[in-house]
């Protein structure tokens, strides 16, 4: 069963992977990043000087976590798509009263399941569910999950990863999950100048690059294909037009790879596109969330460089 799961697993890597590369701009889905390597190489990123988001996510959410408690209600189950390490959670884990069951949701699962038994031992009075699930495609929460209000926490600007297309399908799907009387926490990358927001993903210490290159060799690992990582080149670019900023992994000379018999070729100088990260204005969120939900709250840091958003559904 395991067995003919992986198999399914590294045939759909393969066919997400190849559609990808055959693209006039080849790309590669953002959530192959994400093998316990690349969960843990972004810990490391958010602790880097030029990486204002966490930081100041955090400190809004430490600021205002009893506030925002007040605004989640009495009586809670915390669901979080792609929750990583946990850590910001922590921090509502930790204050509010009203969290009776947390279900962290991510694709890397190994990861998860790790992080997951030691939130156990830290928070031995919340019922910790992990669910092991991708969540760009319909899931379901545990059986088990309590009969309470249901609150999506999804800190990190992560929605900034979707193409706009994709963004209303991810709204809908948290919609449904939360049904009519749940809420949705986020956190919101803010526009700023654009030298801050390129420091920020193309580090002095060179983890941003180690991250991105993670996704060609998570790729190998995942399904014995031979990219080499050493052939490519990383840079963050800010796209005015889109309003966001680009991975990109550069081909520092012209090669080929064979991925399931399938040859692609990459030219020199060409890029794979592997990851956007959209800023916003509060207007332009609240246009973008506005046919599922109203925003009833924003908390912000001084410089209002990052929002946390409280919204309800419409
Ligand atoms: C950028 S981290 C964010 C972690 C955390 N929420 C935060 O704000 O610090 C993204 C996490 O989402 C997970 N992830 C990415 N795409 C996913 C998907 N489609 N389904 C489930 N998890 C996903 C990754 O494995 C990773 O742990």
């Amino acid at each position: 069963m395991i067995e003919t799961d992986q198999i399914a697993k590294k045939a759909s890597m393969l066919e997400e992977v190849i559609t990808g590369l055959s693209q006039e701009q080849k790309t590669l889905p953002s959530k192959f990043f994400y093998d316990e390597k690349g969960s843990q190489l972004f810990d490391e990123i958010t602790n880097l000087k030029e990486y204002y988001p966490t930081r100041t996510e955090r400190k809004i959410l430490e600021d205002n976590v009893n506030e925002m408690e007040e605004y989640l209600g009495e009586e809670i189950v915390l669901i979080e798509p792609g929750s990583g390490s946990s850590e910001k959670t922590r921090i509502l884990l930790g204050s509010m009263q009203n969290i009776c069951c947390y279900i962290p949701m991510d694709i890397s699962g190994d990861y998860l399941f790790k992080v997951a038994d030691q939130l156990r031992d830290d928070y031995p009075d919340i019922s910790i569910q992990p669910l092991s699930a991708d969540y760009t495609k319909p899931f379901e929460l545990p059986e088990s999950s309590p009969e309470v209000r249901r609150v999506v926490f999804y800190p990190g600007s992560t929605i900034g990863n979707f193409k706009l297309e994709k963004v209303e399908q991810f709204l809908e799907v948290i919609h449904d999950i939360i049904g009519e009387d749940g809420a949705f926490l986020i956190g919101v990358d803010l526009k700023k100048d654009i030298p801050v927001l390129e420091a920020a993903y193309n580090d002095s210490e060179e983890i941003t690059a180690a991250f991105n290159k993670n996704i060609l060799e998570h790729i190998n690992r995942k399904t014995g294909t031979n990219f080499n990582p050493d052939l490519f080149d990383h840079k963050a670019i800010w796209n005015n037009e889109k309003s966001r900023i680009e991975m990109h992994l550069f081909v520092k000379e012209a090669h080929s790879v064979l991925v399931d018999g399938v040859e692609v070729s990459f030219k020199k100088g060409e890029s794979i596109h592997t990851e956007n990260s959209h800023k916003y204005t509060l207007e332009e969120f609240e246009d973008m969330v506005s046919e599922w939900f109203e925003v009833k709250k924003v908390w912000m840091d001084e410089d209002q460089y990052f929002s946390v958003q409280y919204l309800e559904p419409k």
